[in-house]
């Protein structure tokens, strides 16, 4: 008898310590949220290149190849003087722009080691081994971490093909252009992504 009771005691003190450890737990432990775990800079990169890559397309053949294919109008360099479309690297440009000027520090450009216009040449050492990189190995991104001045950026760099037998023609004929026998689906460029590391 005086066994069992011995028994009953430890078990309810037991029950007691259970309860305190869980309450303990609730109390400190509880009140964190929920760790929330952290996206790398190269996932940003594929998103942000996603959105990018999914809206030059769908520009390039669902707006300016139909409606030059339909004779409604065409994309040229100079659309605003010629009531005409924006080309599609100047469509990406102008929202490149829009993007840098909103403050989020994230940015892209449009970019080849054979510019129409030497502006949209490689402005550093990581942009042009990035595109001689992705023209021999289109299948992946070339990455890395770049400084300007105290800060530091993650920067990919994404192969730009010609999805379009327009990008080709149109390349191959510009009287700027210092190559003329790009092929359809080569690689003619690449779109730089560059995020802010703070
Ligand atoms: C009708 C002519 C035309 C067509 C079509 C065209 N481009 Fe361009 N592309 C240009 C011009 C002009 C520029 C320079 C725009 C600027 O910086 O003002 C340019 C810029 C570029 C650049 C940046 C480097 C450079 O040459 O200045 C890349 C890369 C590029 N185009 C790829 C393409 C691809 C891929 C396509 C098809 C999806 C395409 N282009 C369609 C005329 C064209």
């Amino acid at each position: 008898m005086a066994r069992l009771r011995k028994s009953m005691v430890w078990i309810g003190i037991l029950c007691v310590c259970f309860v305190l450890v869980n309450w303990a737990a609730m109390s400190f432990g509880g009140k964190k949220p929920p760790a929330v775990p952290g996206i790398s800079p190269e996932k940003v990169a594929d998103y942000v290149h996603a959105i990018i890559k999914a809206d030059r397309i769908v520009y390039t053949t669902l707006v300016v190849k139909r409606m030059q294919e339909k004779g409604i109008v065409l994309a040229v360099e100079h659309w605003e003087q010629n009531n005409a479309l924006p080309l599609p690297a100047q469509f990406l440009q102008r929202a490149g722009r829009l993007v840098a000027e909103n403050g989020s520090g994230i940015r892209y450009r449009l970019i080849s080691l054979w510019p129409i216009y030497r502006r949209n040449g490689p402005a550093t050492e990581f942009e042009r081994d990035g595109l001689k990189a992705v023209a021999s190995n289109p299948d992946k991104p070339h990455t890395g971490i770049v400084t300007s001045g105290k800060k530091q950026y993650f920067q990919a760099i994404y192969p730009d093909r010609a999805v379009a037998k327009a990008c080709i023609d149109c390349h191959n004929a510009h009287p700027l252009s210092p190559k003329r026998d790009f092929a359809l689906n080569s690689v003619m460029g690449g779109i730089v992504i560059t995020i802010p590391l703070e």
